[in-house]
């Protein structure tokens, strides 16, 4: 543990101590509780029970008595609107709740829902539609922008999808969502050229028409599948989460700085924004702009070891610094013979600049790599797949602690490296063919962490040994995004189809899925480890807030 996170600790877990004695009884009296039931099951576990008030909700799942309970340092007196998560069931009984200075007791009562296809997640789609998994796994290209119920509520046929929808949703660039599209940099153009282009989607068009409402149904010609409620371990868990002041902010990366506060990445707008978590505000930072006719956004926000934040601000094509001390922003546009069209700078990996004042970036636009000398303001670039017949996507880049770079290939099933001082580049395959390994995690041995979406696992490169081990998710399509190491060695990741959260007993290799509390859409993640247990933060990025999840084991 880092000196500072152990002083921090240290000095939390003397803090109750200095308290008056009722206010540390009041830390585990109970706010709030009472037991959920159904006709169809009786007693339910598993549900996920929210309280919110103004912009923060608080939730607690039932137990398997079906009992939950709010701790009162979570819920102060005061009304609250209730809701549950429980695929199938709606809340039948009061939505309101008064809660006094003492416990309150309110049972809730559960009825069947009349819309499940409203509550089902993406994964509950791909569990539920028709299809080999091939053919399911063409629908992981749909869920970076919006739900699958969107489309499955469609009735458009095949050529409609084929000469119109497909191409349209191309013509958006990946941090659009309904309620903030952007489009992509010619897209008007790649319409215009019809016939030929139209052809791509035939395949996936074709599938799509068999699957939605097309024809005239009124209903789909499947069962819809739900995926099991949280039980044991997974229910014991509180979440808190903060909305923020847009439905159109979607908080792609969210990370602590050393005083709790949550920094998150605007995917979509050209904001850097900080929440404060006990208080519920938002402050939001205009970023300049760099190229005023290109999308807006960022997505990788990473800090320096001394507190600066890196940012990268994708079509505006440029690596950005945010100092919290002035409050300023600067920015490295890229090179010209690198600012195309196509340029797209996702990642910044600052962590290990301290060493030889470099900092690593990356290129989505034509699979590059770049790296930023502090000192002269100069970004060089590696194309390692230039002359490669096979398509590649650098993912991800994440500097190991002598500021090598490690890369992800999103597009195969490999980790790359380059050597900081030679500049030599090593491919290394990882054990499941086309897995898609997408973003990375090192810890203080140098052990690569990595979520490999297409292939449902999360893999660990020893680049020390230069071996791999792979643990495969309990769930089918978990898709797995990002991956975190917490201090107990315990690994956690999100899915962005299931709304789950899964963390990993690296060492006894057991897994507890954590469901969070409304359908989103999980990017990064991050773990808290001053506090006791650990606590996991993630941004809704289809939501629009920021989720504490604090696991009470
Ligand atoms: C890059 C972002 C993006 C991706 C990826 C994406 N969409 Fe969309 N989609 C949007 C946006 C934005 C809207 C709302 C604006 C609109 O309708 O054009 C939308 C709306 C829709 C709609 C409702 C509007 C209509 O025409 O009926 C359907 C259906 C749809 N998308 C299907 C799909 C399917 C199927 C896929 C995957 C093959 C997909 N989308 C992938 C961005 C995307």
């Amino acid at each position: 543990m880092r000196l500072a996170a152990a002083l921090r600790l240290a000095f939390l877990s003397l803090a109750p101590s200095l308290l008056p004695l009722d206010t540390a009884n009041a830390q585990n009296a109970v706010a709030l509780t009472g037991q959920v039931t159904s006709t169809e099951e009786g007693a339910m576990e598993g549900v996920l029970v929210n309280a919110r008030k103004g912009t923060i909700t608080i939730t607690v799942v039932s137990d398997a008595q079906g009992r939950y309970s709010f701790p009162a340092s979570k819920l102060a007196p005061g009304q609250y609107a209730l809701s549950i998560r429980a695929i199938g069931y709606d809340l039948d009984n009061s939505k309101t709740v008064e809660v006094g200075p003492r416990t309150t007791t309110h049972n809730l009562t559960l009825k069947k829902t009349e819309d499940l296809a409203a509550q089902m997640s993406n994964g509950e789609w791909l569990h539920s539609v028709p299809g080999t998994d091939q053919q399911k796994g063409l629908l992981l290209s749909c869920v970076g922008c919006h739900t699958l119920e969107r489309f499955m509520r469609s009735s458009h046929d095949s050529k409609t999808l084929m000469e119109i929808t497909l191409p349209r949703m191309q013509g958006y660039v990946n941090q659009s969502i309904p309620q903030n599209p952007q489009l992509r940099r010619g897209a008007r153009l790649m319409e215009e050229r019809g016939d030929q282009r139209v052809q791509v989607f035939r395949n996936v068009a074709e599938f799509l028409g068999t699957i939605n409402l097309s024809g005239g149904k009124s209903t789909w010609a499947f069962d819809l599948k739900r995926l099991p409620r949280p039980k044991g371990r997974a229910t014991q868990v509180i979440y808190t989460e903060y909305d923020l002041p847009r439905d159109t902010i979607s908080p792609h990366d969210v990370v602590l700085d050393k005083d709790g506060i949550a920094w998150y990445s605007s995917f979509g707008e050209q904001f850097f924004g900080r929440l404060d978590p006990k208080t519920g505000a938002v402050k939001e930072y205009a970023m300049p702009l760099h190229k005023p006719d290109f999308p807006r956004g960022s997505l990788g926000l990473r800090a320096d070891r001394a507190g600066n934040w890196w940012l990268g601000n994708m079509y505006q094509a440029a690596i950005v610094k945010f100092d919290p001390k002035t409050e300023r922003f600067t920015a490295w546009p890229m090179p010209p013979e690198y600012n195309i069209d196509a340029s797209q700078v996702n990642m910044v990996r600052p962590e290990s600049s301290h060493v030889d004042g470099k900092v690593w970036s990356q290129n989505n636009g034509f699979a590059a790599v770049h790296r930023l000398d502090l000192s002269t303001g100069k970004i060089e670039t590696y194309e390692p797949f230039k002359t490669s017949k096979v398509p590649h996507n650098i993912y991800d880049v994440i500097p190991d602690s002598q500021n090598n770079v490690y890369f992800t290939d999103f597009r195969n099933f490999h980790i790359g490296r380059i050597d900081a001082k030679t500049g030599e580049v090593k491919l290394y395959a990882a054990l499941t063919p086309r897995s898609a390994p997408r973003r990375g995690y090192m810890d203080e041995q140098d052990r690569l962490w990595f979520g490999m979406y297409r292939a449902d696992r999360v893999g660990l490169f020893n680049t020390r040994t230069e071996t791999f081990k792979e643990w495969l998710m309990p769930t089918k399509w978990a898709s797995p995004y990002d991956v975190v190491l917490d201090r107990n060695e315990e690994l956690w990741t999100g899915s962005m189809i299931t709304d789950q959260v899964t963390r990993l007993n690296t060492k006894t290799d057991e897994m507890v899925e954590y469901l969070l509390p409304r359908t989103t859409n999980i990017r990064r993640v991050y773990v808290d480890n001053t506090t006791n247990p650990v606590t996991f933060w993630v941004g809704s990025n289809h939501g629009a807030s920021i989720i504490k999840l604090e696991p009470l084991d």
